[in-house]
């Protein structure tokens, strides 16, 4: 097991379902307990027709939560208040039911209204029949949560109550302790740490009404500030307009154009930036002649001509600061060279590179192919994975060089 203290005065919501593996989780309440974490107990209604409330009572000495409408809680909103304060959920064992709940975003109980209402990192220990684990139905379910961040430990293959052998037993106790220990782990491992990330297309107007931009929704740029705020950083996102909802525990610095995201990006670098991550797509050309009014059309004249120069270069403008630098190459072709290129001219620590002419990957995407270039040579292809998915391997790398 590794260090037990990481689970220390860790506020656990245990999340169990009805399967018959919900025994266990009887010991896992008990040595998490013992371990120094606070659990707090929300049993399903099936999970009541195999174990009693009393039981975990008894073991974490809190309040176990039945029902979605308890008359007698204190707080009127319980779920929320537990969602909102967790560092952890865990739901184990978890039925192929739960996760298919948990893929649609049912609230319908104290569990399912929990989880949707958290932002803290979510932990799954599946326990189920072989074929039910099997099914397309839970593969794609398991799919689509793994995409959104939610992290599972096991099932493994082993004896099921069913009377047969197979893939779908619930994890031993002890392998899904370390698990959450290791996952606590990564979820505090940039603490302290301030993390300034810039993110979408920046705008740079030609007149009153009209702006050069590019084809970047931020996808990625958000992505990177939701797992850096879940491993406990300090995070500045400063960003270019885009269509999504601010990152929750960011601080949102709005910016429109490449100077003034040079600006917000200065002054966030400035105030004990550990590291900079350039995922924005800057603008490399902005008017040389702005308009105050709309350019309005000439008779006669069929085509028109603006004048641009080149935006600062932000990386290039931190060369001196003493923070891990990142930037990201966007490319259409020459994919490592281009990249290697940029890392060395911009001075980064690591580059990451996405061919954005495919397009299942890269500009406007929930998914991204990337491959990592480090300073010091090494390259890491990763496959076609979620944009979260890219951006937790990034906070692993970071989490390395800080
Ligand atoms: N970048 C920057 N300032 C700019 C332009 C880009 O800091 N004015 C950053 C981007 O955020 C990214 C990295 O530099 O992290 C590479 O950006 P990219 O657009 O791929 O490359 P450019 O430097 O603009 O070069 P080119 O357009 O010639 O490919």
């Amino acid at each position: 097991m590794a260090e037990i203290d990481i689970l220390e005065n860790k506020r656990i919501v245990l999340g169990v379902t009805g399967s018959i593996a919900c025994y266990k989780a009887i010991d896992l309440a008990s040595k998490l307990t013992q371990a120094g974490a606070n659990v707090d107990v929300i049993l399903t209604r099936s999970a009541q027709e195999f174990i009693s409330a009393i039981t975990f009572r008894s073991l974490t000495h809190r309040k176990v939560i039945t029902d979605l409408f308890d008359a007698e809680s204190e707080d009127p909103i319980e779920h929320i208040a537990l969602a909102k304060n967790a560092d952890m959920i865990v739901v184990a064992p978890a039925t192929a039911n739960i996760l298919a709940k948990m893929k649609y975003g049912f609230a319908d109980d104290a569990l399912t209204a929990t989880i949707l209402a958290t932002t803290s990192p979510i932990v799954v220990a599946p326990a189920m029949e072989s074929n039910m684990w099997a099914n397309n139905a839970t593969q794609e379910n398991i799919t689509t949560l793994i995409k959104r961040g939610v992290k599972f430990i096991g099932p493994v293959e082993g004896h099921l109550a069913s009377g047969g052998s197979g893939y779908g037993r619930f994890e031993s106790v002890d392998s899904i302790i370390s698990g959450i220990q290791n996952i606590l782990e990564q979820t505090t491992d940039l603490k302290e740490k301030h993390i300034v990330i810039s993110a979408g297309g920046t705008q740079e107007p030609i007149d009153a009404v009209r702006v050069i931009t590019n084809r970047s929704s931020g996808k990625q740029g958000y992505a990177l500030a939701s797992a850096a705020v879940s491993r406990g950083a300090r995070v500045t996102l400063v960003t270019a307009p885009t269509a999504l909802p601010d990152p929750p525990g960011a601080t949102i610095v709005k910016i429109n154009t490449a100077r003034e995201m040079l600006k917000g990006v200065t002054d966030a670098v400035k105030d004990n930036g550990d590291a900079l991550i350039m995922a924005a797509a800057v603008a490399d050309w902005e008017s040389d002649n702005q308009s105050k009014n709309k350019i309005k059309k000439t008779a006669g004249e069929n085509t028109m001509s603006i004048s641009l120069k080149q935006t600062p270069d932000i990386l290039k403008a931190m060369s001196d600061e003493k923070i891990i630098k990142i930037g990201f190459a966007a490319e259409t072709e020459n994919l490592i060279e281009n990249a290697t290129e940029k890392l060395k001219e911009k001075k980064l620590d690591m580059i990451v590179a996405n061919d954005v002419s495919s397009k299942d990957s890269g500009f406007n995407v929930d998914n991204n192919r990337v491959v990592i270039l480090d300073k010091k040579g090494s390259k890491t292809e990763l496959p076609l994975i979620s944009k979260l998915q890219v951006a937790d391997h990034i906070m692993d790398r970071l989490s390395e060089l800080l």
